[in-house]
Parts: structure tokens; sequence; C-alpha cells
């Protein structure tokens, strides 16, 4: 289990960022898309995009499902106000992921690309999506487990005991709700994938420019010293490999149904 989550804080970072959120997002995108491939190909009506930031998925799902009604939705209203500029042909609605305002089975599929992470409890999303879906309906759904950042945690680790990087769920607490969940497992699966960047600042700034701040109580409440900076940028230099300096993300990424 990992702090509990500030939701205000969560969702002003991500409406700050929201205008700049798709040139930073690159490895979002490249994940959205693998995620993508784990739909199901059976004709889908009715269609939330859970977390759905700038709406980056809603055409893609879209060219999938032509025929069907696509509802974005997240907790950031600055992220869905570039969505509505972008995509107004779609539906869109500020929501928790926690706490969903829709009825119950009221859609086919709900898709979620990294977005739940952000949650404080992952079972209490599941008993939601659960509840929104119809019998025979599917959950796809990518999060993050720990050992995500690992590279910048241990490289902060030689330098402070403050907390850098966001806490994420141990990934076999992880399985065990999707197991304890009620949903059939048609594919569940977890890998670490990496995004490589040239140097540190350009990877500690993506994060940041995509809203992905840290939020955790632990974290340093003041400036950081430029010394403890160049401490940290040199730590991480131990982890550069030929295609550049990686940042690890452990993705569960799965595919559930809702038993008929
Ligand atoms: C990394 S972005 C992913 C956006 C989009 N799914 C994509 O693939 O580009 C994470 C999104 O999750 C949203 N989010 C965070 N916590 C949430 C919650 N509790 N309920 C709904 N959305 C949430 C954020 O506002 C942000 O837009």
């Amino acid at each position: 289990m990992h702090d509990v989550i500030a939701k205000q804080a969560v969702a002003k970072s991500f409406s700050d960022a929201a205008k700049d959120y798709d040139t930073f997002a690159r490895f979002q995108h490249q994940l959205a898309k693998r995620l993508l491939a784990m739909c199901p190909q059976t004709n889908k009506q009715s269609i939330l995009d859970l977390g759905c930031g700038t709406g980056y998925c809603l055409p893609l799902l879209n060219q999938h499902y032509d025929n069907a009604t696509l509802t974005g939705a997240d907790i950031a209203p600055g992220m869905l106000d570039v969505a509505k500029q972008a995509y107004p042909k779609f539906h869109f609605c500020v929501a928790d992921a926690e706490n969903l305002p829709f009825e119950n089975e009221q859609f086919d599929l709900i898709f979620s690309n990294l977005a739940v992470q952000w949650c404080d409890d992952f079972s209490q999303v599941l008993k939601q999506a659960y509840a929104c879906l119809k019998p025979g309906g599917h959950l796809v759904l990518s999060t993050l487990a720990d050992g995500t950042l690992d590279e910048l945690k241990q490289a902060w680790s030689t330098v402070d005991q403050h907390q850098h990087v966001n806490q994420f769920d141990d990934e076999h607490d992880l399985k065990f709700m999707i197991e304890s969940s009620g949903f059939t497992i048609q594919q569940c699966d977890i890998a670490t994938l990496y995004d490589f960047h040239s140097d540190v600042r350009g990877l500690t700034d993506s994060l940041k420019r995509i809203g992905a701040h840290n939020i955790t109580d632990g974290r340093a409440k003041g400036l950081t010293s430029p010394q403890k900076v160049k401490q940290f940028m040199q730590a991480m230099e131990s982890f550069r490999q030929d295609a550049g300096l990686p940042a690890s993300y452990r993705v569960l990424s799965c595919c559930l149904v809702k038993p008929n």
C-alpha cells in the first residue's frame, strides 16, 4: 500500500500539464498502442476511456470500433478541456476512477491507459469498473507496479533519504486484486519497459511536463541544493546504456471480462 493520494494535487498537476502533455508523452502513447492491441475484436457499442487525459486514445478506439459511442473521463478538468477541443464529437466527464458517476451496466468496454496508478486502492477501481460494465463487457487496462523509475529511486538514495519517486503497488498485490475482482482474466502480463533519454534533464523534464509530479508525503518540501542535484545526476550516469539513460516502467496490462 502507498500513502493516501491527494487527488486535488493530482488533478491540478495534470491540468497544469495538459497543453504540453502530448509533446512529452512519447512513452504513454507507445503504451496506448500496445494496450489497444489487447482489446477484443468483438463489436462494442458504448466505450469509456478512463483517465483519458488529452484524449489521445479516443480516435484510436474509434478506428477500432467505428460505430461505438465514446466517452472520455478524467479527474483533471484541464486535461478534458484540451481533449474536448481536439475531439468535439466525443463525450467527456470529470470523474474519479474510484468513484465513477456512471450508471451500472452502462459500458461494453472500459479502456484505461496508465491512469489508475494515481488511485489509492486498485481494488476499488476494479469494483467501480465492474459495476459500470454490462455482463460480457471488457476492462482493458494498464497500470504501473513497484519497480517503476527504479533508476531514479536508486540514484536519489545515494544523495538523501527523501522520497523522490511516487509509490507504486507491488505487482503481486495488483494480481491478487485482479484475481479477487470477479472478472474473468483473458490476459494479464507484467513487463519492464524502458524509455530512453539522452540526458538526466530530458528524463526528469519529461516526467514533469506530462504532469507526473512526486506527490508522496516523504518528498523534500524545500528546494534541493545544486550540490545534491549534481550528485544525483552523477549517480544516474551509472545506469547509462548504448540507447541512453533508461527510465524503467514495470507495466501491468490486462484484458478482463465481466461474466455473463
Ligand atoms: C499519464 S496520463 C495518461 C492519459 C491517457 N490515458 C494517455 O494514455 O495518454 C494519466 C491520466 O490519469 C488521470 N487520473 C489520475 N488519477 C485519476 C483518477 N483517480 N481518476 C481518473 N483519472 C485520473 C490524470 O489526470 C491523467 O490525465
